[in-house]
């Protein structure tokens, strides 16, 4: 069986390294990554895939930066030609970005399969760009592997087939949990005990100059209390540079994108996290840290509704007595969601797998006579409990 993962955005590797591990286990899949070359700067790509110990991906279209339409084409045209050449059995999609919609369009007018994974995420507001991509790339999705229920239910609702849904959890904290014991070795040294650690990218937040130096003027108050470590994405850095006179020197320690076990190190010891990224939402519930998201609605409501994120949107007095609350020790303490346990990609690696040697041995069914157990042609195939229960993974054998 042959596979072709497409990455393209930071937050695409974190979530594609544990699938390309799990599915290692399996001798039929020959795997191929194509990287769109969304993000290029050595420490929005490069780094990621050397410390989570990931080969150089096969392919990299070199896309590059532009509009969004402009974005979204190139993927289209460059990969087109890539998946006819190498003729995937599957291609998997990963997030929200542009290239995840753009390769999923190309597969599905081509006939090629495509699975996408972290399906079902819904902020129900379509002036994010990352919304129009969740929802057409679910829309022309053959298989649908959800992180949690709320995933499920809006694909349901969207009329999605529930036989091509499957909650695996969530395939982002595989790597966290993986990643974590190394991650910690990371920690500067001259760290201060308490800290805030602030993230913003969104085009909502920072694309406005006026909200932007309003937003920074706050942490630069904060900052006076507390320092404030502000890694500024690419898109944001442009923006800084034109509105730096308004805010002066806010005191803010402005830092270069960090690299993933960095970044996690600090995740985890931060006193309070600022965001307005989907991602730390999660990783911060998982870790238990506080976490403040500047945005008015999350695709994420498990993080709100069982994690630690408190969603503040744009209003700057609630964001100031949040992190005063926290500050004070009086913040929301919340729970693991289920099925974010590690686990996750190797209960995709079983669907995947499971169905293709259901489907082989199917026909040999038709064509023998006799039913198989559950082992067939060397692939494991799960039964309903293995697939919705967290387990050791050391009693799986593959054979
Ligand atoms: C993209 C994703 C967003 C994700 C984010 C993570 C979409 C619609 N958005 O947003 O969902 O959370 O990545 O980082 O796909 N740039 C560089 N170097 C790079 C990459 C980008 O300088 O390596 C600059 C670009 O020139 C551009 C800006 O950053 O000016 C934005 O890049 P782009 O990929 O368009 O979107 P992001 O804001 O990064």
């Amino acid at each position: 069986m042959k596979i072709c993962h497409i990455v393209g955005a930071r937050p695409n590797y974190m979530k594609v390294a544990p699938v390309l591990r799990a599915l290692r286990a399996y001798p039929d899949v020959n795997q191929f990554v194509v990287h769109t070359g969304q993000h290029y700067d050595f420490n929005m790509s490069e780094v990621f895939f050397r410390q989570l110990e990931m080969a150089p991906p096969d392919v990299n279209l070199q896309v590059g930066s532009g509009t969004q339409a402009h974005q979204t084409a190139q993927v289209m045209i460059r990969v087109d030609p890539v998946l006819c050449e190498y003729k995937p059995d599957l291609v998997l999609v990963y997030g929200d970005v542009n290239s995840t919609l753009a390769a999923a369009l190309v597969c599905a007018k081509r006939g090629i399969p495509v699975g996408h994974v972290e399906a079902g995420l819904r902020a129900f507001d379509r002036s994010m760009p990352e919304e129009i991509n969740r929802v057409l790339t679910d829309q022309v999705a053959d298989e649908l592997f959800t992180p949690s229920e709320d995933g499920d239910v809006n694909l349901l609702r969207e009329g999605i087939c529930p036989t091509k849904i499957h909650r695996i959890g969530n395939v982002m904290i595989d790597t966290l949990v993986r990643m974590l014991p190394a991650a910690r070795h990371t920690l500067p040294r001259d760290l201060p005990e308490k800290f805030v650690l602030l993230t913003l990218h969104r085009p909502s937040n920072v694309d406005h100059q006026e909200w932007l130096a309003e937003m920074l003027s706050v942490f630069a108050d904060v900052a006076t209390d507390i320092p404030v470590l502000f890694p500024v994405h690419p898109r944001t850095r442009g923006q800084l540079e034109r509105i730096g006179n308004r805010i002066g020197n806010a005191g803010l320690r402005i830092l270069e994108p960090l690299p993933y076990l960095e970044f996690l190190a600090l995740e985890e010891r931060a006193t309070a996290v600022v965001t307005d990224s989907g991602g730390i939402q999660e990783e911060t519930t998982y870790l238990g840290t506080p976490c403040l998201t500047v945005r008015d609605s999350t695709e994420r409501p498990v993080t709100v509704s069982l994690g630690t994120n408190v969603l503040v949107g744009r209003n700057l007095l609630k964001l100031r007595n949040e992190l005063r609350r926290i500050l004070n020790g009086e913040q929301t303490r919340g729970k693991v969601p289920p099925l974010w346990d590690g686990h996750a990609a190797l209960r995709l690696g079983e669907i995947i797998c499971g169905k293709a040697s259901a489907d082989a041995s199917e026909s040999r069914q038709n064509s023998q006579g006799r039913a198989s157990n559950v082992h067939v042609r060397g692939t494991y195939i799960p039964t309903d409990r293995d697939l919705h229960e967290p387990r050791d993974n050391s009693i799986l054998t593959y054979d």
